[in-house]
């Protein structure tokens, strides 16, 4: 449990490298002028190419998985109502580094890849319906090429199916479970909020499409 303590400081640092910023200024670019001056995968694309957006999606999401695997190999089994707090903590630490980087004064990105990388990592609770997420994101990017509003729909969807899925999986228990599913909406809406911007351009349909 000590170990448990430290890991939300060591995923909150992790989380803040802003992988995305230091790939653009490695190749002179000031990502936050660029685009939609957002340091995630989709404007470091915009900026140089759809190699560097997927390695980027990637960094930012291993950056979330990494402590929250760590977390769950600590725990090794059911966890007890405060372990799995401190594991949410360590999740939303790295979340939080990513969208206010100590590294960046506070500012960053909008929580997307780093928030799947934590729902991924957060085994069994929280990966199906991570990967159901990221399968609806995949599909709305097909549909509509938006990644805005993709990552917009898949995070409204994070927590109703993290419910539909405690509630058919029988040994899982509401009110054991109950700060997932707190966590998941939190979740929700600090990633709709940072897209603020990006709804209102969909609204006005100035959006800018993916390539
Ligand atoms: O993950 C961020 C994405 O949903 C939108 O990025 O650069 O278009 O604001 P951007």
């Amino acid at each position: 449990t000590a170990t448990l303590l430290i890991l939300p400081v060591f995923s909150y640092l992790l989380g803040s490298v802003p992988f995305g910023f230091l790939i653009a200024k490695s190749k002179g670019i000031d990502l936050r002028k660029v685009g939609s001056g957002n340091i995630g995968a989709t404007n470091l694309g915009r900026a140089l190419g759809g190699k560097w957006a997927k390695i980027c999606f990637f960094l930012d999401l291993f950056k979330g998985a990494l402590p929250m695997i760590a977390a769950g190999l600590l725990i090794s089994g059911e966890p007890n109502q405060s372990q799995l707090w401190l594991w949410l903590l360590c999740g939303a630490a790295a979340i939080a580094g990513h969208i206010f980087s100590i590294y960046l004064k506070f500012k960053g990105g909008k929580g997307v890849a780093t928030g799947l990388g934590v729902v991924l990592g957060l085994w069994p609770y929280y990966t199906i319906c991570g990967v159901i997420c990221f399968i609806i994101w995949v599909i709305c990017l097909y549909i509509w090429k938006y990644v805005s509003l993709g990552s917009i729909l898949a995070a409204a969807m994070f927590p109703i199916i993290l419910s539909i899925e405690i509630a058919i999986v029988e040994s899982w228990s509401f009110y054991q479970l109950w700060p997932l599913i707190a966590a998941a909406g939190l979740l929700t809406i600090l990633v709709i909020y940072r897209h603020k911007k990006n709804i209102i351009k969909l609204i006005n349909g100035t959006e800018q499409k993916a390539l």
